[in-house]
């Protein structure tokens, strides 16, 4: 059994795959190729935003807004501390300071009351100055934008939202990569739209920044290559990734459905065995993961291995306690539901063609451990 199955879905389009590949390697522009332009359009219109920017992975789309916000050193960008590291990397490589929050117990996304708490927190002690706020939609479902907004307009911070996980994902009928002024999402192979490298896109309906992230993308560049008005990255996406994404999103929306159906099935087989994920009602989640939470973890992560069944821990380690952010000086008890969660859950297989008499095999063998 496949944790995530990309040989299924390549089936479905592999001609469609190659074709694409085909007419790039005809015509040879392999880096911003018109694949490129065709695919911004397609997300921006799927995502019900203007701007759409194709580039180089999920990290970079999230590094290269916040170089637009020019944070550094002295500044406060919150997130939360139960999310993979690329989130709070980016603003530690521009010198500003991840300030960490604890989740919530049912969503596992970044707590608003707390986060309200800790922004006061750093107000009050004028160290650093708070600039800005990352929410993460963990596993494909959208944060509580609502109530992160609020705060965020009170004290005058941007919010950028951490779709790696959630495209796909819609909050009262918005999709994910749309909820804050900018978003960023990543095309990592495993993500709900995966590509066969590394990829991203960033969404905005803001003109000024979508030209500064063309800009930024390519070294700084102004009116041509040659011509440098600010410090860039090598942020490009190259054409092959972007016929792979094309011809995926033939198929996409359809796959977003599917994972719905595996997820509600998976949600009735555990009922009263796991404590299995809360969707808010407002939100549609893009089940890039089905998490669940077990006081006997490992037990039952070895017991499905014995049976040939995958299994992965997302995430095992909150942020905060991590070595790469020691020096920040947090500790063990900071931030209590992250590491109750971190020492219960674990991900089940979760793809679109996942079949059913697969998931009941993978619920008996839960349920018989418990
Ligand atoms: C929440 C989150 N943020 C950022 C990233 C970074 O994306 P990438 O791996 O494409 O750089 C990932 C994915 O790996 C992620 O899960």
């Amino acid at each position: 059994m496949q944790f995530i199955d990309l040989a299924a879905q390549q089936k479905r389009i592999r001609p469609q795959i190659e074709a694409g590949f085909k007419k790039i390697l005809d015509h040879g522009q392999y880096i911003l190729g018109p694949e490129i332009g065709e695919l911004e359009e397609r997300l921006a219109a799927f995502t019900g935003v203007t701007y759409a920017v194709a580039v180089s992975s999920g990290t970079d789309a999230l590094l290269m807004p916040l170089m637009i916000e020019k944070i550094g050193p002295g500044d406060a960008v919150f997130t939360t501390t139960f999310t993979f590291i690329a989130t709070a990397e980016v603003i530690q490589l521009l010198g500003a300071t991840p300030v960490f929050v604890d989740i919530d117990p049912e969503t596992f996304n970044i707590d608003p009351l707390k986060l309200e708490e800790v922004i006061q927190r750093v107000v009050s002690e004028k160290k650093l100055m708070p600039r800005g706020i990352i929410p993460v939609d963990l596993f494909g479902h959208p944060a509580d934008y609502r109530s992160i907004q609020t705060s965020a307009d009170k004290y005058g911070l941007f919010v950028l939202e951490d779709a790696a996980q959630s495209f796909g994902a819609s909050q009262n009928g918005k999709k994910a990569g749309a909820l804050a002024r900018v978003g960023a999402t990543s095309f990592f192979p495993a993500k709900p739209l995966g590509c066969y490298g590394d990829g991203g896109m960033i969404f905005t309906d803001q003109k000024k920044i979508y030209e500064q992230l063309l800009s930024i993308r390519v070294h700084g560049q102004g009116a041509d290559k040659y011509t440098n008005v600010r410090v860039g990255i090598n942020g490009r996406m190259d054409s092959l990734q972007a016929a792979v994404l094309l011809a995926k999103m033939a198929i996409f929306p359809e796959e977003i459905e599917l994972r719905q159906e595996v997820a509600a099935r998976y949600d009735q087989m555990l009922a009263g065995v796991v404590k299995v994920p809360k969707i808010l009602k407002e939100n549609v989640s893009a089940w890039a993961q089905y998490s669940v939470l077990h006081p006997r973890r490992d037990e039952v992560i070895k017991k499905l291995r014995e049976n040939g069944i995958p299994t992965a821990i997302y995430y095992p380690i909150p942020l905060h306690l991590q070595e790469a952010f020691a020096h920040l000086g947090y500790g063990k008890n900071d931030f209590p539901v992250a590491e109750k969660i971190a020492g219960e859950i674990f991900s089940l297989p979760m793809h679109p063609y996942l079949m059913s008499h697969e998931q009941e095999r993978i619920c008996t063998i839960i349920e018989s451990s418990k």
